[in-house]
């Protein structure tokens, strides 16, 4: 499983599954949110309304993730996970944070996706500091990487790919995986 990073627009990427940065309404908002449901079309928000007239009545809770169609975006699904707000006085919460990616890349299994793409959740709208959340993102994908290698859990992924909005996101992950592979 490849691991790469790029700085452009989520929802430009042709990937088999798109990860959404959401709130735990799943019925849209900002940020990268407000993009693929533009992009994407009233199908999302649709399916999004059926998960929670069926099986998350009072939303998804942070940091699970949960699978939709991607209506008009270049890919098949759309994963959304709920970001933890960020909360200097509870480091607690790197663990949700880690559970985003770790979720996303549970249901991507379970979709039989090969190519998932991710926002830098929580860095936005909810204020988790970039480097920091690169640090938690990219040693979770990696820790995933290592136990597909071994075939636990059976996956099909062949690239995760973390897509930067802007310049200095793109500068910061860079440096982070720099950091990581030494
Ligand atoms: N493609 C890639 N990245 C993007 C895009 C895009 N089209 N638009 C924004 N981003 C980046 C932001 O610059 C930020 O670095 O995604 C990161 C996450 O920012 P947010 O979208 O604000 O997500 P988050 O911080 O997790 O806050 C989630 O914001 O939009 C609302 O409904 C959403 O309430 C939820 C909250």
């Amino acid at each position: 499983m490849e691991i790469t990073s790029v700085q452009g627009d989520i929802t430009e990427q042709s990937v088999d599954a798109v990860v959404n940065a959401a709130n735990s309404s799943l019925l849209g908002g900002g940020g990268v949110d407000g993009a693929i449901h533009r992009k994407g079309g009233p199908q999302i928000l649709a399916a999004c309304r059926e998960l929670r007239a069926s099986h998350y009545g009072k939303g998804l809770p942070t940091g699970q993730a949960v699978a939709t169609t991607a209506g008009r975006l270049p890919a098949q699904w759309v994963i959304h996970t709920v970001g933890p707000v960020y909360a200097a006085q509870d480091p607690g919460r790197a663990d949700l944070l880690a559970s985003c990616y770790r979720e996303s890349l549970r249901v991507a299994d379970e979709l039989g996706a090969r190519t998932v793409a991710f926002p830098a959740v929580s860095t936005g709208v909810y204020g988790w500091p970039t480097r920091d959340a690169a640090r938690i993102a990219l040693r979770t994908v990696l820790e995933g990487a290592r136990a597909r290698e071994s075939g636990e859990p059976a996956s099909r992924l062949v690239e995760v790919r973390f897509v930067l909005f802007g310049a200095e996101a793109f500068e910061v992950f860079e440096s982070v995986r720099r950091e990581l592979s030494q």
